[in-house]
């Protein structure tokens, strides 16, 4: 079965809300995934006059390791100055090593998002995320308007979500959490992305015998098991890479 990890980074939680809408979608489309939450950067002094409540600690932190073990992925990044957070650009400054190896290359990645206000850069957070998976070269998979175009297009009602991901409005205050409609499309968007990352990832699994594959964390459960295709990237990646990053 294909190993999806949903890693977030949020705040307040609104991030974390639809990052649980999706979990729940893919496991109600027959499959399974791990989440993860991007370690904080911001000192202690700064969250407490920020009123940051405290972490998710049953959701463990994603090392880049995950990013090895697991074959799909959805990004949970809030809006920060209409790009992504510090804390996730922190987190992918920590890729330098494997990007030099291209471990992550031809893994399939989506991304949804939490702004304060409509117009606050739900879809250029987004684009501003691509960097990323074009530099790993990985793939990006839209959620599109096929499966929720009446959502979406939906003007009658306030939301965030746009065919580049799922998303959610938090309003200027962090007082609005994510809506039914917000949540529908972050359930679509789950149950799509696993559709199709099911489809990339054929069923064939081998062990991580022989394999260089880290431990699974916490108490993750897919990620001591990689496709053989993966495999097999991983190796031509190894042989061709003479890069001295690590
Ligand atoms: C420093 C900072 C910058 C922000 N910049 C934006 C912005 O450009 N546009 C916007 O709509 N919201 C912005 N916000 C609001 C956050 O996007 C909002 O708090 C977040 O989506 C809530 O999600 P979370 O609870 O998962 O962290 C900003 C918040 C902070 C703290």
């Amino acid at each position: 079965m294909v190993r999806i990890a949903i890693i977030s980074y949020s705040l307040y939680g609104h991030t974390e809300k639809i990052a649980l809408a999706i979990q729940r979608s893919i496991i109600n489309a027959g499959g399974s995934a791990d989440l993860y939450r991007v370690d904080e950067t911001l000192p202690d002094e700064v969250l407490q006059k920020m009123k940051a409540p405290p972490k998710t600690t049953s959701i463990p932190i994603a090392s880049t390791d995950v990013l090895l073990n697991y074959d799909a992925f959805l990004f949970g990044v809030p809006t920060r100055f209409g790009t992504c957070s510090a804390q996730w650009s922190t987190f992918w400054d920590r890729t330098g090593g494997i990007w030099a190896k291209g471990s992550l290359n031809g893994k399939a990645a989506a991304f949804f998002v939490s702004s304060a206000s409509i117009g606050g850069g739900q879809e250029s957070t987004v684009k501003s995320c691509l960097n990323y998976l074009v530099h790993h070269g990985m793939i990006f998979i839209p959620l599109g308007y096929n499966q929720c175009f009446s959502e979406l297009a939906n003007i009658t009602e306030t939301h965030g979500g746009s065919p580049w991901g799922a998303g959610t409005l938090a309003g200027a205050d962090g007082s609005r959490f994510p809506s039914e409609l917000e949540l529908r499309i972050a359930s679509i968007q789950g149950k799509t992305f696993y559709e199709i990352v099911k489809n990339i990832y054929d069923d064939s699994e081998v062990t991580n015998k022989g394999a260089n594959i880290p431990k699974t964390e916490g108490n993750n459960t897919q990620a001591n098991k990689k496709t053989l295709k993966q495999v097999n990237v991983d190796k031509k990646n190894k042989k061709k890479s003479n890069c001295t990053i690590s």
